[in-house]
């Protein structure tokens, strides 16, 4: 068992992530989007994309990581070996080097980098960086959330399903007929949509969960609900939505305590103005989720 990283370790981390993703990350990104870029690889299928800028990018952060925290494991969404480990017991930076590829490759402004680490199978450091619209949104256990200098300390504000925001996502799993995932979002989405349902005031979707997570951190969304994230996806904004106030669940009924790769998640904001809000809002989304999500 590698040593554990305290909460000073963490916040020095933490720093250094922040002056790299704004000096050597962040310009290449801005740089590349959009109709700058037109060439890219498809993955598992026609919708799940990545770009030589997603490679690179990637092998910097390594070369960074490795370079300064030797001692911290890596895995990186575009260099996952099929024999990678996902316990997260040991200090392991998780990284997605762009969320939001698509938006990327299609100029929409909400790509991100996401660097989290996790220890003990729970995200210890989140930082988050949109150069687009500058926004970098971090964290680390104990120590506070933040976007840019600001520490994120959202107005109390009654949480409630009926009344929320949700961000959704139609993610690249696209296997359509009864019973796969993607019919089981659509048909929970109609439900709570719909005004014979849960009605809510309405859902927005940002094409990178980092970003749908940071957003529900700073309280723009009330929640976001996905299935067919990974870890480097959820990481780095769950920290920075834990030490917001808010919390993670598993998209499914009855998840309440989640590994980091769960693959299906429910994000919920802070700003509460009772304390049992967010159980409630939880226990009556679960109520509109059309069957079980399976990964
Ligand atoms: C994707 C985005 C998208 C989500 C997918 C992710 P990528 O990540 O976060 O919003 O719906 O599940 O895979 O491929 O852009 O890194």
């Amino acid at each position: 068992m590698a040593k554990k990283l305290t909460g000073e370790e963490l916040r020095k981390i933490e720093q250094h992530l922040i002056e790299f993703l704004k000096t050597d990350i962040g310009p290449i990104l801005k740089n590349a989007s959009g109709t700058k870029f037109d060439s890219y690889d498809e993955k598992v299928n026609d919708v799940d994309l990545v770009t030589v800028v997603d490679k690179k990018v990637e092998t910097l952060i390594r070369k960074f990581a490795e370079e300064n925290y030797p001692e911290i494991k890596f895995i990186g969404e575009e260099s996952l070996s099929k024999d990678e480990r996902f316990d997260l017991e040991d200090p392991t930076f998780i990284v997605d080097p762009i969320d939001g590829t698509t938006n990327f490759i299609h100029g929409f402004p909400f790509s991100c980098t996401s660097i989290g680490v996790a220890q003990g199978g729970k995200p210890v450091i989140g930082c988050v960086y949109n150069p687009h619209l500058n926004q970098l949104f971090h964290a680390s256990l104990g120590n506070g959330a933040y976007l840019n200098d600001e520490p994120i300390n959202i107005e109390k504000r009654t949480l409630s399903l009926k009344k929320s925001i949700i961000g959704f996502e139609g993610g690249s799993e696209r296997e359509d007929g009864k019973g796969t995932n993607f019919t089981k979002k659509f048909d929970t989405y109609r439900k709570l949509l719909s005004d014979r349902g849960a009605f809510i005031h309405g859902f927005r979707s940002l094409g990178s969960a980092a970003m749908n997570i940071c957003y529900v951190s700073i309280g723009y969304m009330d929640a976001y609900w996905e299935g067919g994230c990974w870890a480097w996806d959820v990481c780095a904004g769950w920290c920075i939505l834990n030490e917001a106030g808010g919390k993670i669940v598993g998209g499914n009924p009855g998840q309440w305590n989640i590994p980091i790769n769960n693959r299906s998640y429910l994000a919920v904001r802070g700003g509460l103005v009772d304390d049992d809000e967010q159980e409630k809002f939880i226990q009556d989304f679960w109520g509109f989720v059309e069957g079980a999500l399976k990964y």
